[in-house]
């Protein structure tokens, strides 16, 4: 499949390295967006190195053709890990004010979001209202887990391990869009 990755501004944005590695292997290709906040928790270059792919992140490029659009549809499916809060929260607006969220707004396959955040900015009003804007759109949502966050607290926030995404993914594809896995290496 073509992949397309976008990475937000969570101290999760180390584990997506891992997660782009592991699409690699599994024999995809994979396009990574990332905001300007992603760029300084993980370098463009990591993902440049994983993926062999250019990294897309500025919208006014004069490099890119067409990109948002071109991007879009060149993708099967969109993975945003980690997703912030306030990447969340234009998505549930319809905001496109960066690269990232342009190419959301424009693609019109299957998007599969793994939230990363503190617990009360996740259990924040504002926050479930936007999650559940995103999951009535038919956007599939890995809610974050408990466990250690950022600043040594524990509670809910974690973004769900990159095995688990890549799992739970497969396993929505099979049923929803059987299609796009026919090509896939085993
Ligand atoms: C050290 C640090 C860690 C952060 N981790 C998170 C996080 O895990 N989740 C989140 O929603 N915001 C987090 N933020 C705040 C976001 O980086 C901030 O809201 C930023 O504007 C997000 O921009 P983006 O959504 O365009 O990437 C963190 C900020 C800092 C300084």
């Amino acid at each position: 499949m073509n992949i397309l990755l976008g990475i937000t501004g969570s101290i999760a944005a180390y584990k997506s390295a891992s997660l782009a590695s592991s699409l690699i292997k599994k024999g995809h290709k994979v396009k990574t967006v990332m905001t300007g906040g992603a760029c300084e928790f993980i370098t463009p270059l990591t993902f440049k190195s994983l993926t062999g792919q250019r990294v897309y992140i500025d919208s006014f490029s004069v490099e890119y053709d067409r990109s948002h659009t071109s991007l879009s549809a060149w993708g099967d499916i969109m993975i945003v890990a980690p997703l912030t809060a306030n990447s969340a929260a234009k998505m549930a607006a319809g905001i496109a004010n960066n690269l990232l969220l342009s190419v959301i707004l424009d693609f019109t396959g299957p998007i599969f979001l793994a939230p990363a955040m503190h617990e009360d900015m996740w259990n924040n009003k504002a926050t479930v209202n936007n999650f559940s804007v995103l999951r009535d759109r038919g956007i599939y949502i890995y809610n974050p887990e408990e466990g250690a966050l950022a600043g040594l607290k524990t509670g809910v926030g974690r973004m769900v391990s990159p095995e688990k995404i890549i799992a739970k993914t497969r396993d929505i594809l099979k049923k929803d869009y059987p299609e796009l896995l026919k090509a896939e290496k085993r």
